[in-house]
């Protein structure tokens, strides 16, 4: 058993293969937090913070004895506020009387194998009881019958712990409580408090086209913290935060990692106090957020995913890319190589025929390419992007003879056929707003703000789920389809629902979010092979729980190479690369209108999902056989860049003094079997007369050989030992287009 509880010292152990998490129970009563620290066997309790009486620090009525205990300099496990710790609370609940002041008591526990699912609630899963063990830790306040359960799951494999919470109105409560409805204002899915604020605060923050970019701050006395509003996870700030020790890099130092499961308002957040004790939150931002408990209902937060790293954030990265590869996508297409895709949204756009189609598609499979996808344009009357979303029947000015014909013509080329949908938008311009204009979120007597001409369906209706389950059915059904890409691409205004009373509106938001996870499951259920895509106006809803039903993601709308490689770098933090699909466009770049090499926009391409979106009927021949070259060695490399381990060697935001050495990154993806390596080297601006970067590859076999395969065309023998201790050498050349890709083929 990973945990162990010491009941003389009324201790919990939370024990992953190299960490330990402590937990204590402080007289009986108060849960307390004793940190999280790189393994410890005997833990005899004397490096918890000592009780100190500090000037103004309060103590509570049952423990006035003793005069140095206060709620306000101890490390809390999950802290309230009003009863004199005046940081930031984990949870805010009115009660019967209208105050919103809690008196959170141990009560229980319980330590078992596995892991139980969150009711509603995409998480991480077990695939057999060895994997983890679970403690429940039951916190109860006796005036107002609140149950709060706090649930932490310790990897057995993983340097993770798994959190959430549940609460329960009993209904028990005292006198003029009993049997009363409570309203949650604000529960968190985890706090954690720190010893120190010696740390620095990572998130990864943007904006479309701009997605996951990182940003590190110092930790300082006051609140850091990232949110979202939207009702989605977005591209602004993606739902994570690390705080690292002052010595971290990439492969030293302490790190600690908190990803939230969840796709809708979020919050995270560091509070530094008075006496240095940082306090780190995650879960359901309380923006806009309430939820009514009657007597005998539950509440159930999502779920955070924390790492813990001794060996720096590279190392975090590895855990997180392992932990959501094996036990959070699931079905068919886990840990399974996905296709080689043609888009033709920047090919065409709108502007698309059937013998448009059936052209790129002939180009597309003479270089290999396996599966065509027909993006936005097909349905209804949608030539631009002002109509017809929830019109879900094919276009048939466009495709006259109907989607079937399409794929079965994709199909006679030896392709696989996808298709895009929008299932959570509705055109005003539509026959479904014109038969429900009740149908989507607004508040009665407002102006609807419309984003991109369009409104957002209301998911936290019933019906609207139930009709967008049958009606996307009919859709998957009515041809051969084996991809979705699932658009979503504008954030929610006027978060409030028809159905819902005045009471309840604030609880639209997450409502949504639910009834989104509810369509998800019914449809990955009915359709278990086909494989899904997630997209929001490329990464905007790039969060852990979409992974849950769709395995990938369309990383960003900006398809440039040298954009691409800050994006994905900083999604590589918390993400694996099968998470990041990653498409070779055209020249003059869309988004930008820069112009790189085919060999760059190939070789960044490849570490993610390689696809194309570009028009192939109009490349030249040199260009489709470089193409042709591209996609047969992709395939050789596919599962290495997809699904093993990846090492940042020189991230994109590593700073040094000189900006002499800030002008290129590098990534190596090692085989599972750990016999295929691959280094890619890209400059992130090109430089004339200057010397070899020297690259230093990581966990390699010192005492074997690996031959070497350029891009450029040289091929050369290493020894494990050199390639990691002497480096090799990598010289930019204008002639390479801008980057060096290396494959290792370990030779004994
Ligand atoms: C936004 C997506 O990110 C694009 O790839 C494309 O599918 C468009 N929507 C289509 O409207």
């Amino acid at each position: 058993m990973s945990i162990i509880f010491n009941s003389e010292k009324q201790i919990f152990l939370l024990n992953t293969p190299s960490s330990t998490y402590v937990i204590k129970i402080h007289s009986g009563k108060y849960l307390l937090h004793g940190g999280w620290f790189k393994r410890i066997s005997h833990w005899t309790d004397n490096c918890s913070l000592p009780l100190v009486d500090y000037v103004m620090s309060p103590v509570p009525a049952d423990l006035h004895d003793i005069e140095d205990f206060s709620l306000d300099s101890q490390q809390q496990e999950f802290p309230v506020s009003g009863r004199g710790d005046f940081r930031t609370g984990a949870i805010e609940i009115q009660t019967a009387d209208g105050t919103c002041t809690l008196d959170l008591r141990y009560d229980s526990h319980k330590i078992f194998k596995g892991k139980p699912n969150i009711e509603g609630l995409p998480s991480t899963y077990v695939e057999n009881d060895e994997q983890a063990d679970t403690l429940e830790i039951n916190l109860y306040d006796e005036l107002c019958g609140i149950l709060v359960t706090l649930s932490y799951t310790v990897w057995n494999s993983y340097d993770a712990i798994c959190r959430h919470v549940i609460v329960k109105n009993t209904g028990s409560g005292k006198g003029k409580y009993e049997g009363k409805k409570i309203i949650i204002k604000k529960v968190m899915s985890c706090s954690m408090d720190f010893s120190t604020s010696r740390y620095k605060m990572m998130t990864l923050m943007g904006a479309a086209t701009r997605e996951r970019h990182p940003v590190i701050r110092d930790v300082v006395q006051g609140i850091q913290s990232v949110e979202s509003r939207r009702t989605m996870s977005s591209h602004q700030q993606n739902p994570f935060m690390a705080l690292l020790s002052y010595d971290s890099t990439e492969t030293t130092g302490e790190v600690f990692g908190f990803s939230l499961v969840y796709s809708g308002n979020f919050t995270a957040l560091a509070e530094a106090d008075q006496f240095h004790i940082t306090r780190a939150q995650i879960g359901i931002n309380p923006y806009n957020f309430s939820w009514t408990l009657e007597k005998g209902e539950k509440f159930f937060s999502p779920e955070v995913v924390m790492v813990y790293s001794s060996n720096g954030l590279n190392a975090m990265s590895q855990t997180y890319h392992a932990i959501y590869n094996n036990n959070l996508v699931r079905g068919t297409w886990k840990n399974k190589e996905r296709p080689i895709l043609i888009n033709n949204w920047e090919a065409t756009y709108f502007n698309f025929t059937p013998q448009k189609i059936f052209e790129i598609a002939d180009v597309a499979k003479k270089v290999g390419v396996e599966m065509f996808v027909l993006d936005d344009g097909w349905f209804g009357n949608r030539n631009d992007d002002r109509s017809s979303l929830g019109d879900w029947y094919v276009n048939k000015t466009k495709l006259p003879e109907g989607l079937l014909a399409i794929s079965e013509g994709i199909k006679k080329r030896g392709m696989k056929f996808g298709l895009w949908v929008e299932p959570e938008m509705i055109s005003p311009d539509s026959d479904l707003y014109r038969a429900h204009p009740d149908w989507c979120l607004h508040i009665d007597g407002r102006d609807k703000t419309l984003g991109r001409h369009q409104l957002v369906l209301d998911l936290s209706r019933d019906d609207v789920v139930d009709y967008l389950t049958e009606t996307l059915s009919n859709v998957f059904s009515s041809a051969d389809i084996s991809y979705v890409k699932w658009d979503f691409n504008r954030s929610p205004t006027e978060v409030g629902s028809a159905t819902l009373s005045p009471e309840r509106q604030m609880e639209t938001s997450h409502r949504y979010v639910l009834g989104l996870y509810k369509l998800l499951e019914n449809l990955v259920t009915r359709f278990p092979q086909i494989l899904f895509e997630s997209c929001s106006s490329g990464g905007g809803r790039f969060d852990p729980a979409m992974f849950y039903y769709m395995p990938q993601c369309w990383t960003s709308d900006n398809t440039d190479a040298l954009s691409r490689l800050f994006i994905q770098d900083g999604t590589s933090v918390v993400y694996p690369p099968s998470f990041m699909t990653a498409h070779v466009s055209a020249v003059p770049n869309h988004q930008v209108g820069r112009i790189t090499s085919l060999s760059m926009r190939g070789h960044v391409a490849m570490r993610g999902i390689l696809g194309y979106e570009l028009d192939l009927t109009k490349m030249t021949e040199e260009e489709i056989a470089e193409i042709a070259e591209q996609v047969s060695f992709y395939k050789k490399i596919r599962r290495t860049m997809q699904f093993g381990k990846t090492y940042r060697l020189e991230s994109t935001w590593s700073k040094t003094s000189s900006a002499e050495y800030t002008k290129f990154c590098a990534w190596q993806s090692v085989s599972e079997d750990e016999k295929q390596i691959v280094l890619t080297v890209a400059w992130l601006y090109p430089e004339s007369n200057v010397p070899p970067e020297i690259i230093r590859l990581q966990s390699l076999d010192e005492n074997a050989f690996y031959q070497a395969a350029y891009s450029t065309g040289e091929s050369k023998k290493f020894s494990g030992a050199e390639l990691m201790y002497a480096g090799i050498p990598i010289k930019f050349l204008a002639s390479y287009g801008g980057s060096v890709l290396v494959e290792f083929q370990k030779i004994n």
